[in-house]
């Protein structure tokens, strides 16, 4: 059965004495739960938080990486570089990657294709924005971004993905899909793995959704049958507010 997960994904904040406070604060308060806990810092604090989360059922997760094996490509990271510290799981695909850095589905199918050559699993972010929901575009658009990026992947590989829905215009505003406009997603993203992977992938496919999850509407969203947790900006940088979130199922 899939899991229940909730990711923080800490951008650009947190420098390294924040990232070991953020971390100690969270081990301290967080209850017994079977809800799986990933933090995503930096890349240059990575290292001190595999350290720091050692044996404290916290995983480790990049932000981003690079498609290619290494080479002469100034100021990024290799796939090699994250899983020789220790980091399993990388984001891929965040709509902010998309927006400012102009990363496509082709890329991130590049990108998808050398995390899962290195074992490593993926959090894919992929979500309409604000004008494809107004024109009522946006399955289409999410269809579109699963396919381009993760389609022509086998059904094993699909063991090492995990599914972000982040409809743009709920990311860092404040504003947020509703609990049912979430699950209409969901369950759509769901029947369009059933029909091209199988009942059991698409069963076992853990789809979290992120976009101004907070402590008061957590619960709500992940009450829905398909919301199997959430990826969390804002939020995840305060212990006490990623914590109740985490607690919200
Ligand atoms: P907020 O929770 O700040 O809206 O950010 C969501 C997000 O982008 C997580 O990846």
């Amino acid at each position: 059965m899939r899991k229940h997960i909730v990711a923080g994904n800490w951008k650009m904040h947190k420098n390294n004495a924040e990232t070991v406070v953020l971390i100690e604060e969270i081990l301290a308060k967080k209850q017994a739960n079977s809800t799986e806990i990933i933090i995503a810092p930096t890349f240059v604090n990575l290292a001190t938080a595999i350290e720091n989360t050692k044996d404290k059922n916290i995983t480790v997760a990049a932000q981003n990486m690079h498609q290619a094996e290494g080479g002469a490509f100034t100021g990024e990271i290799s796939a090699h570089m994250l899983t020789s510290i220790g980091v399993k799981t990388v984001i891929l695909g965040h709509s902010e990657r998309r927006a400012y850095f102009y990363e496509n589905d082709a890329l991130l199918a590049l990108k998808v294709d050398t995390a899962l050559k290195h074992e490593m699993r993926i959090i894919f972010c992929f979500g309409e924005e604000l004008k494809d929901r107004q024109n009522k575009n946006h399955f289409n658009i999410v269809e579109n971004q699963l396919r381009d990026a993760l389609f022509h992947l086998s059904k094993a590989d699909w063991k090492n993905i995990v599914l972000a829905y982040e409809p743009v215009w709920a990311i860092g505003t404040g504003e947020t899909a509703s609990p049912e406009e979430a699950q209409e997603m969901h369950k759509f993203i769901r029947n369009l793995i059933d029909k091209v992977y199988g009942n059991d992938v698409a069963q076992d496919l853990s789809i979290l959704y992120g976009g101004s999850v907070k402590p008061d509407n957590a619960q709500e969203i992940f009450s829905k049958q398909d919301v199997d947790g959430g990826l969390i900006g804002g939020a995840a940088l305060k212990a006490d507010d990623f914590l109740s979130i985490v607690n919200a199922f």
